[in-house]
């Protein structure tokens, strides 16, 4: 595979250009439209990758992580499964005690993060040495990459399909993992009996209508952040705030801007905000955040108007209505269920950093320090 860059100035433009296709094929191979009324989803995994299965541990770095914690608020809030998710570099040093019929899911675009794969290697040899078959490794492996290091480690793969990713920032990987947990989330719900027939379908009839949204959204934000651009010339620091499903696309949203704008960025849970991070607030220190409708959106509001009481500039990534009327500027996002709302918060998100770094002529596609694989501890 060749990379080009077509018409786009980066290689991380065109790639965030290229998700509602990435969205596209997801839904071509997952959701097909012969799938059966009592298949929830399409997966590759059989009976004995699902039985008795009580808990998820999840193991990644990065921006992996992040698409991890959006996995686990599903895991556990769509399908009941208590489900943790943890650095690799700590779980290697520091792993929870050895707990029966745990599922192991290694995150990693690329397949070779040393510290994933280092801490799946340490995972499935304590539960060898443990003997007992309730305890027996059990692990899946999520990549943009079946033919790395990672798929000749672990029984189960899941290939994200995005097709080759050079920006370092990862984004149309970030969608493609994301989707892979709404793949399990919904084999899971099913499988549990933990969600209705109907919720079950109207995730997925969302999950179908996702490529077209995403093809809007990308438009619309390509123009709107590019102008938003302008006003952070100046901006030393910037915090994201969301909560629940939302709170990891905050983790993401600050740690984009942190790699490719050198920007120094903060992602927090917008009700532990009072916590610490509003002691930084003033007029200079601009606060995205993510508000969209579901069980935490009106504290989600009263949140940032705690930050605009303290002058900060409030940036809104949030549907158009009365309710957003309080942010300066506003990154519209169609009104969607809360479940699925993360697949499209993402998109202004990563735009807003592309376009303050593009601004600022710093090199997008290759930033100062960072590799797109880290294959050393
Ligand atoms: C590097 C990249 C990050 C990426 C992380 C994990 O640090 O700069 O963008 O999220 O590795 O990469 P992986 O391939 O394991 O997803």
């Amino acid at each position: 595979q060749v990379a080009d860059k077509r018409h786009f100035r980066h290689f991380m433009l065109k790639e965030i250009h290229e998700q509602p296709e990435t969205a596209e094929l997801w839904v071509a191979r997952h959701l097909p439209p012969d799938l059966s009324s009592d298949e929830p989803v399409a997966l590759p995994l059989d009976h004995s990758f699902y039985a008795d299965l009580e808990r998820i541990q999840i193991l990644a770095c990065g921006t992996s992580r992040h698409a991890a914690l959006v996995g686990a608020y599903l895991l556990e809030q769509f399908a009941g499964i208590p489900t943790s998710v943890f650095y690799a570099s700590e779980f290697r040093y520091a792993p929870p005690p050895l707990a029966p019929h745990t599922l192991t899911i290694g995150v990693t675009q690329s397949g070779e993060t040393a510290d994933t794969l280092a801490a799946l290697t340490m995972d499935a040899q304590r539960r060898q040495a443990h003997g007992e078959p309730a305890f027996a490794p059990r692990q899946l492996g999520v990549t943009n990459r079946p033919e790395s290091s990672l798929t000749r480690q672990v029984p189960y793969i899941l290939d994200i399909g995005a097709g080759i990713e050079v920006g370092v920032a990862a984004t149309k990987t970030f969608l493609g993992q994301l989707l892979a947990f709404y793949g399990l989330a919904l084999a899971f719900a099913a499988r549990r009996r933990q969600r209705s027939l109907s919720e079950i379908a109207s995730l997925k009839d969302e999950l179908r209508a996702l490529p077209d949204q995403l093809r809007s959204l990308v438009e619309l934000h390509d123009q709107r952040c590019e102008v938003l651009a302008n006003r952070f010339a100046d901006t030393q620091d910037v915090i994201f705030l969301g909560r629940g499903i939302n709170y990891p696309i905050a983790l993401e949203g600050a740690l984009k801007l942190k790699e490719i704008s050198y920007i120094h960025a903060e992602g927090y849970p917008a009700g532990e905000m009072k916590h610490g991070p509003i002691a930084l607030l003033d007029a200079r220190v601009p606060v995205v955040s993510i508000a969209m409708p579901g069980v935490v959106f009106e504290k989600v509001l009263s949140n940032a108007q705690e930050a605009k009481a303290r002058d900060a500039k409030l940036i809104g990534v949030a549907p158009e209505c009365p309710d957003t009327a309080l942010f300066d500027a506003l990154l519209p996002v169609p009104e969607v269920s809360e479940w699925i709302s993360p697949l499209l918060t993402l998109v202004p998100i990563q735009l807003l950093s592309y376009h303050i770094a593009a601004h600022r002529g710093l090199d997008v596609d290759q930033p100062r320090n960072l590799a797109k694989s880290v294959t050393v501890e």
